[in-house]
């Protein structure tokens, strides 16, 4: 291809739209335009390089024995309805964009595909023989994302490779799931990227098992913790820990004391010489549960620990039984709103009664309570006296009564001890989610019931799978790993073009025959070169190189009447004089070599 062909438009300031590196190369380079929030054209740079990405995912799943299929992307809701999902999605925060068609029939557009193909597989597959199959496909999903940003990384349409497997049993499920694992880090080492594979959480997908595949990156949303050790690994939200000892708490009596306006852990302890960990910290929340129900949460937690969100939603979920939609905080409006000056916030204690809710509009009348282990396994402590300015010193659980749950609902940090190994400390790095495996198990093929005859002749749900990856977000998390101050240094498997030639003038003919012939002779070895016709200046030319970021470049220039041009290496910056023949040679065996 030749630049003056290309539609290259490049900028040289920062876009203000974009607060991340890669997000303002991806811009700055002419590879995406906004179109609006969370919304995005892949201009023709961009397409080439999405483009060899999809071989490449390709090729991995077809070799793990994958079908290629293109589902819809209108789903009719009743699909939805069947799985329980339809309330989820669509009210509130849900983030499935959803329409009336002219019957005034609704249908959302696919933010993932389980129900869809949970339903044909129900259709087509009736006998264990037929099993297993895993499907994927590779399009556009849509996602109304509560905070777009950063580009195509949360965008609101963006272009997944999701897979669903079928099973007629666990075991074999474990298997397929065994080498998506595999398949995943052949494909992420193939396109040049570095990543963790971490323990996580299954979220509103469901199911049991689940693995999120990290590009570490300062940039990342997410944060995992990690054991030196390479054995641990997981995202905040799933993490474990072994939180440090807490200190003693041990007065000659209990009591309650006065503390007037202490309503802040920090406060308590500072006036009245405490720890944060002699303390059980109480707090409120809200769960917003299917059809609006709201279940008031008395969560306990020992006074230096976090609490962590998903692990109460899940444990909501499992305790219930039904969907949790979001987690809410009390905050100063809702006390406000709600009238709720009779409890005494800062100083509650886990023995707060049930009785404080009577008259709070919409919410249920009875706590869920829920014990954190490490305020659970505190002998002694203090806590607040459920009135206003009293807390209670050298309490115990056998004086409040006894705990009604006890759960992990702890955020764990680092520097706490590993589980599998407590003299291990765990560290933190940030991570971008490019993909994420799940064992579903048979939450959906139950709830679809989709069935197939097993070898004993009977009606079972299928044992499912599922697996994604964010294609969009994976080619920008590559330039987030892999730039420099210049612009994009992709890597050359998932490069627009491998090879710029530039020509340093193009009104000397020399210059210009030699660099035609070069080009000519890359193309036929099949090498994705641009030859960079323009008649800007070299500056000019050598800039935009860089910043979009192509592998390698050769310079052709005042050697070339001597059969010699310079061949240099985007990442490196490695420049060698060499005879045209072997500048080509470099780059073929480069690519071989992929
Ligand atoms: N809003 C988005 N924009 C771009 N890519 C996304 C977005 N949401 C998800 N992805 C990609 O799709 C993959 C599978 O998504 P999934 O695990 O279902 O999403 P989530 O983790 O948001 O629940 C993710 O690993 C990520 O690479
Ligand atoms: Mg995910």
């Amino acid at each position: 291809m030749r630049v003056s062909r290309l539609m290259l438009v490049t900028q040289r300031d920062v876009p203000a739209e974009a607060e991340i590196v890669s997000h303002q190369l991806l811009v700055r380079g002419g590879y995406i335009r906004r179109v609006t929030s969370g919304i995005y054209a892949y201009m023709p740079l961009m397409w080439r390089v999405l483009r060899k990405i999809k071989a490449i995912v390709e090729e991995e799943m077809d070799n793990a024995g994958a079908l290629q299929t293109l589902l819809p992307q209108l789903h009719p809701s009743e699909l939805w309805e069947r799985s329980g999902r339809w309330q989820s999605y669509t009210a509130g925060e849900g983030i499935m964009f959803h329409l009336m068609d002219r019957q005034k029939r609704s249908l959302g557009l696919g933010p993932t595909h389980e129900e869809v193909i949970t339903k044909i597989a129900d259709e087509q597959i009736h006998s264990y023989k037929q099993l297993p199959v895993n499907i994927y496909q590779i399009q556009t999903k849509f996602r109304d994302e509560i905070r777009p940003r950063f580009g195509l990384m949360r965008s609101r349409e963006f272009i997944m490779k999701d897979s669903y497997s079928f099973h007629s049993n666990e075991k074999d499920l474990g298997k397929t799931y065994k080498s998506m694992e595999v398949t995943y880090k052949r494909i992420f080492a193939r396109c040049g990227l570095e990543t963790v594979a971490v323990d996580a959480d299954s979220g509103a997908i469901g199911g049991s098992a689940s693995q999120e595949f990290m590009v570490t990156a300062d940039a990342g949303e997410d944060l995992i913790l990690t054991s030196k050790d390479g054995l641990y690994a997981a995202n905040q939200e799933k993490a474990v820990s072994i939180p440090k000892e807490a200190i003693l708490h041990n007065p000659s009596e209990s009591k309650t004391i006065s503390t007037p306006n202490q309503n802040s852990i920090l406060e308590l302890c500072s006036t009245n010489n405490l720890e944060p960990s002699q303390i059980v910290k109480v707090i409120i929340m809200i769960a917003i549960l299917e059809e609006q129900v709201e279940q008031p949460l008395l969560l306990s937690i020992r006074g230096d620990q976090e609490i962590n969100e998903v692990k109460v939603i899940n444990f909501v979920a499992e305790t219930i039984n039904k969907q949790v939609i979001k987690l809410d905080q009390v905050n100063d409006e809702e006390k406000n709103r709600l009238k709720l000056d009779h409890i005494p916030f800062g100083f509650l204690g886990p023995d707060l009664k049930d009785n404080v809710l009577e008259n709070i509009s919409g919410w249920q009348k009875q706590f869920l309570r829920v014990t954190d282990h490490s305020a659970a396994s505190l002998d002694c402590f203090v806590c607040g006296a459920n009135v206003k300015d009293k807390h209670r010193i050298g309490m115990s659980w056998e004086k409040l009564g006894e705990l009604t749950n006890k759960a992990d609902i702890r955020k764990a940090q680092k520097g706490e001890s590993c589980v599998h190994d407590p003299t291990m400390k765990l560290e933190e790095r940030h991570g971008i989610e490019i993909g994420h495996i799940f064992q579903l198990g048979r939450k959906y093929s139950k709830s679809l019931q989709a069935t197939f005859t097993n070898e004993q002749g009977q009606e079972e749900a299928f044992w499912m799978g599922c697996y994604g990856l964010g294609i969009t977000r994976l080619a920008q998390a590559a330039i987030e790993q892999h730039h420099d101050e210049h612009g994009i240094c992709w890597p050359l498997p998932i490069a627009p073009f491998e090879a710029v030639i530039v020509v340093i003038n193009m009104k000397e003919p020399i210059q210009e025959e030699i660099s035609g012939n070069i080009y000519k002779a890359m193309l036929a070895k099949g090498i994705d070169v641009l030859l960079d016709d323009r008649s800007e200046r070299a500056g000019v030319k050598f800039k935009d190189a860089d910043l979009i970021g192509i592998p390698w470049r050769i310079v052709v220039g005042r050697d070339a009447a001597n059969g010699k041009v310079e061949i240099v290496q985007r990442v490196s910056r490695e420049t060698l004089l060499v005879d045209s023949e072997q500048a080509i040679q470099r780059i073929l065996q480069e690519k071989l070599s992929k």
